[in-house]
């Protein structure tokens, strides 16, 4: 059987001696998806996969589904977006990369957030580009208990775009709009495998709580964020080409870091795991 190794880090374990191709074998699957919920972030080394390959994989861990923006959907498997992120000379990349700077959790502005998001390195700069993850259940688990308690049944408002976003989203289509009204999610989820609470933020898609003056909101909103930004609920991955990272929206945040050589490509294959609604 494959082997668990924890990452040195509050969140992420490593799969050693998988065959990917048995991943949709029951005891496999289920070994992944208990890493998954205990770990939070599942690296599988391994070598360059193609899209095909790639949902298969995907599949050990539940239904993949296609992301939002039309355009991002490549040709061949519609489930599989090809992310590239490659730094140009005038400092500009692909517009999602930039979004992606700050932390975030993916897709919560759908009333069923993606449960997990796996990418795959294609191309991969000789130098940079982490990913870094955020453990949310240490991060709740940090505040003072008082506060735990006062946002437990606490709701709020996640849309596509936001005045407290720093940076504007992609443009959506008239259909992609209509797809995307505002959304209310509970501010402290329960992870439905481990029952662990985590706190639900997302800075660039979170709104307001629900209930509160736009002012208290928006303080609370940063003073929780302001305690997500702490690095020892950090851990950040260095690619290599190959790899698999997948990891748990329902309890983690994500960031890329875009520290990487100019004009070096840096591409990804991505899949989305559907999810349920968040409780
Ligand atoms: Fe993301």
């Amino acid at each position: 059987m494959p082997e668990i190794v924890p990452c040195k880090g509050p969140l992420g374990g490593r799969i050693e001696g998988l065959d990917r191709c048995r991943a949709q074998e029951t005891e496999i699957a289920a070994l992944l998806n208990r890493a998954l919920a205990e770990y939070l972030l599942v690296v599988v080394p391994g070598e360059r996969m193609m899209p095909h390959e790639t949902l298969a994989f995907a599949e050990a861990f539940g239904q993949p589904r296609t992301q939002l923006l039309r355009y991002k959907r490549s040709g061949e498997v519609p489930e599989v977006s090809i992310m590239v992120s490659t730094l140009m000379a005038d400092g500009s990349t692909d517009k999602t990369a930039i979004r992606a700077e700050d932390w975030h959790t993916d897709d919560s502005y759908f009333a069923k957030p993606a449960k997990a998001t796996l990418l795959h390195g294609i191309e991969i700069p000789s130098r940079g580009g982490a990913t870094w993850f955020c453990n949310m259940h240490s991060v709740y688990e940090a505040l003072p208990g008082t506060l735990r308690t006062r946002l437990d049944g606490m709701r709020a408002i996640h849309g596509y775009d936001t005045p407290r976003a720093r940076n504007r989203p992609s443009p959506r289509t008239a259909q992609e709009i209509a797809e995307t009204p505002d959304v209310e999610h509970p501010l402290v989820r329960t992870h439905p495998d481990t029952g662990r609470k985590a706190l639900y933020l997302n800075p660039n898609r979170l709104d307001r709580i629900v209930g509160l003056e736009r002012a208290e909101s928006d303080a609370l909103l940063d003073a929780l964020a302001e305690e997500a930004r702490k690095p020892e609920h950090h851990f950040g991955h260095v690619w290599k080409p190959g790899d698999i990272a997948i990891w748990d929206n329902r309890a983690t945040m994500h960031r890329v870091v875009i520290d990487y050589p100019v004009s070096e490509p840096r591409i990804m294959q991505r899949v989305l795991i559907e999810g349920d609604r968040p409780f």
